[in-house]
């Protein structure tokens, strides 16, 4: 940190810069993410927040280069402590996913296999990135028999640790033996196992019951404060967010519409498509005027024309919004909003 200049900030722990994912199809160009640009700090709580298709989990895939083919990032950086994960090789980002960066994917069974016990999952993570002591080649008895009690131990602790009752018994479940909240828990023990520095959170906690989705929620809280673990928690639910969040950025169309602190951001949201999805909202619409659905649907990313992608369904547009590319405006202190609106 010494060779930082006077008067800047340390490096931040996560940052991407232009961000842009595309899926060249044969029909045209897909353009899943366009230029976006974050910042997570150490032991931050960012809501990722948009409607479906609007390229959420194609950032999270693209932090961790698993966007999958066809797609690729065409442009921007992905830094890692300064590092540009968008060059790293397919070794050093193995190597980051799972020990430095977690992610818990949108569906469960892409990470839970379905024909081996959740213990033998968490013991299989631990192995591949060789955190415990003898982890690699096998080792002659005792010192491998010593390992596997290293291990047994490391997963009954994790299990415990994320909620789950009776380690012991729920390590030799398989997953369909798990209800869905146990399944997100065991997703969270995986994740864990090798503690992360930053833990990606995709849609966790989407098909839960409201009881359910609030004991998880507030597991992960309790990591980010035990643990200091940074999180990117990528939902829907602007609600949601807006109570575990410190920070909010939301997307629309593969382009970051505004971010900014939470508060000032849900007491006065500036850009029209937040106000949007806050009026969805039934608990914080009823503070504010009555609960309204945003009229229309997301656009086809397909070959998006240059200009607000929000604008037949915004009730402010006009010419203006349209046929050139819109910048982000500030809009209070650390707030940002990509609308025509503030133009200065
Ligand atoms: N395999 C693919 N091939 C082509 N286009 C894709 C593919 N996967 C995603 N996309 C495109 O990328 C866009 C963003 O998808 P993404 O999965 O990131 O959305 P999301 O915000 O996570 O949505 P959801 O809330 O439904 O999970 C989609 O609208 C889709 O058009
Ligand atoms: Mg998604």
């Amino acid at each position: 940190m010494e060779d930082q200049p006077v008067g800047t900030t340390p490096t931040p722990l996560l940052e991407l810069e232009g961000l842009t994912t595309i899926f060249p199809l044969k029909r045209g160009r897909v353009q899943a993410v366009t230029g976006l640009t974050l910042r997570l700090e150490r032991g931050q709580i960012m809501g990722l927040v948009g409607e479906s298709g609007s390229g959420k989990s194609m950032t999270m895939l693209s932090i961790l280069g698993l966007v999958p083919y066809p797609g690729q990032i065409v442009a921007g950086e992905v830094r890692f402590k300064g590092r540009n994960l968008v060059r790293a090789s397919n070794a050093e980002l193995r190597e980051i996913r799972g020990k430095d960066i977690a992610m818990i994917f949108q569906d469960p069974m892409t990470t839970l296999n379905p024909i081996f016990p959740i213990g033998e999952q968490i013991r299989e993570s631990l192995r591949i990135h060789g955190l415990l002591n003898g982890a690699g080649p096998r080792l002659p008895w005792p010192f491998d028999h010593a390992r596997r009690r290293a291990e047994r131990e490391r997963v009954l602790w994790l299990l415990d640790e994320v909620g789950i009752p009776t380690p012991e018994e729920a390590s030799h479940r398989y997953p369909h033996e798990y209800s869905g909240g146990m399944q997100q828990r065991a997703l969270i023990a995986i994740a864990l196992s090798c503690e992360p520095q930053i833990l990606l959170a995709d849609e966790l906690t989407t098909a839960l019951d409201v009881t359910v989705q609030a004991q998880i929620m507030d597991l992960l809280k309790r990591i980010n404060r035990d643990r200091g673990t940074a999180i990117i928690l990528v939902t829907h639910d602007l609600g949601l967010a807006a109570e575990f969040c410190q920070e909010i950025a939301v997307m629309y169309a593969g382009r970051i519409v505004e971010r900014g602190p939470t508060d000032p951001l849900i007491e006065d949201p500036k850009h029209p498509y937040t106000q949007g999805l806050l009026d969805c909202i039934p608990r914080i619409a009823a503070t504010r005027r009555r609960i309204q659905p945003i009229p229309g649907t997301v656009p086809d990313l397909i070959d998006l024309p240059p200009g607000c992608a929000f604008t037949p369904r915004c009730p402010h547009a006009h010419d203006g919004c349209t046929g050139h590319a819109i910048p982000l405006y500030k809009v209070g202190p650390g707030r940002l909003a990509r609308c025509v609106l503030y133009e200065h």
